[in-house]
């Protein structure tokens, strides 16, 4: 065993102990580790996610309602200044048709994603979520629409919704300038954050793996945010280059390197919702089952309607894992199966343990 791999092995175990890491230590072992520090992490992963939720997973079924956005991240094909492909926009019926599906389905958590698109203000984004509460009052309802005012979020809350999702993008405010237009505020994506934890959401952050600029140092950055903010999702995904964009050219995220973090973030916060995300999936086509096995234990497939899949490209060749059937007898729970897990029909809560 040679010295570097020893003292990595030491480094993953002083965070299981401590639940931090000091920023040098964290800038280290992102910047030297190996193959076997990627299995030593992702043994010690796994079981803390087992002694949690068993060898349960936790879906939701996502729902991209508007792929519309006023938002130019340099990184996204649905920026507004790509006018190379058809907006959508579902109505109400619509979403709602997709989550009654979904409900037959087992689905007891839907996510409404959508680009920060004016047609869904707050208020009728509110009227949505009361709806689809009173029709599954058994069920869970996460949004992720971007940044929006702190009474904006109240209102949505009020009206019921359960959970948030905010990717922070990065922790690094000049990594953020660089991956987005200028006016767009890395302190204010931190307020929001913010806000959504106070005002009582689960909240969820998370970042893309090898965006352009990205460090050993400004993953450090990360992992520290994510060790101070303590939230209750992570989302975490490779990123990867769409045609349309000013990235185009640059290489993809690393999938080693997704699963390697995938398993820092279960060892630092073990009751975190992980999920082995679509981008992660379209980059290895076992790429979610290696995500579990790393410590994820979330899976988001999606209930949009087929029409619109193709038009929410956030990057190329973005797959889907598609549930049609009860979710106890689809091909995802048969390629779970494989590996020794199985799907868990329940809202699957932040602080629900399921065995
Ligand atoms: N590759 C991977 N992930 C992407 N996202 C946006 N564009 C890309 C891309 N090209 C992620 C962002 C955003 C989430 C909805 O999708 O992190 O927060």
């Amino acid at each position: 065993m040679n010295a570097q791999k020893r003292q990595n092995e030491l480094r993953i175990d002083r965070l299981n102990a401590e639940k931090r890491l000091p920023r040098k230590e964290w800038t280290a072992l992102l910047s030297t580790w190996d193959d076997s520090d990627r299995a030593y992490a992702a043994g010690i992963a796994r079981g803390l996610a087992d002694a949690r939720f068993g060898h349960n997973v936790f879906v939701r079924g996502i729902v991209e309602f508007s792929n519309v956005c006023r938002n130019d991240c340099l990184y996204c094909g649905i920026r507004k200044s790509n006018l190379n492909f058809e907006r959508y926009r579902l109505t109400e019926a619509e979403i709602i048709e997709c989550c009654d599906a979904g409900y037959e389905y087992g689905f007891r958590t839907f996510v409404l994603q959508s680009g920060e698109d004016a047609s869904w203000p707050p208020n009728r984004l509110a009227a949505l979520v009361r709806t689809l509460k009173t029709n599954h009052p058994d069920c869970a309802v996460t949004l992720s629409v971007g940044e929006l005012e702190r009474d904006e979020y109240q209102l949505l809350f009020d009206a019921g919704a359960d959970r948030y999702l905010l990717r922070h993008e990065t922790a690094d405010p000049e990594h953020y300038a660089k991956l987005h237009m200028p006016n767009q505020s890395w302190e204010r994506r931190m307020q929001c954050l913010r806000d959504l934890k106070e005002i009582g959401f689960q909240t969820g952050c998370g970042f893309m793996v090898g965006s352009p600029y990205q460090t050993p140092n400004t993953l450090a950055k990360d992992m520290e945010f994510i060790t101070e903010f303590r939230p209750a999702m992570i989302g975490i995904g490779p990123f990867i280059p769409h045609c349309d964009t000013p990235f185009r050219d640059e290489p993809a995220g690393r999938v080693d390197l997704t699963l390697f973090l995938l398993s820092l973030c279960r060892i630092l916060h073990p009751d975190v919702l992980l999920p082995a995300t679509t981008a992660l999936g379209t980059m290895d086509p076992a790429g979610r089952e290696k995500g579990v096995l790393a410590g994820a234990n979330v899976i988001m497939p999606n209930l949009s309607p087929e029409q619109v899949r193709a038009k929410y490209m956030l990057y190329n060749n973005k797959t889907a894992v598609d549930v049609d059937t009860h979710i106890t007898t689809s091909d995802l729970q048969a390629r779970l199966r494989k590996i020794g897990y199985t799907i868990k029909v329940s809202r699957g809560d932040y602080g629900e343990t399921s065995c």
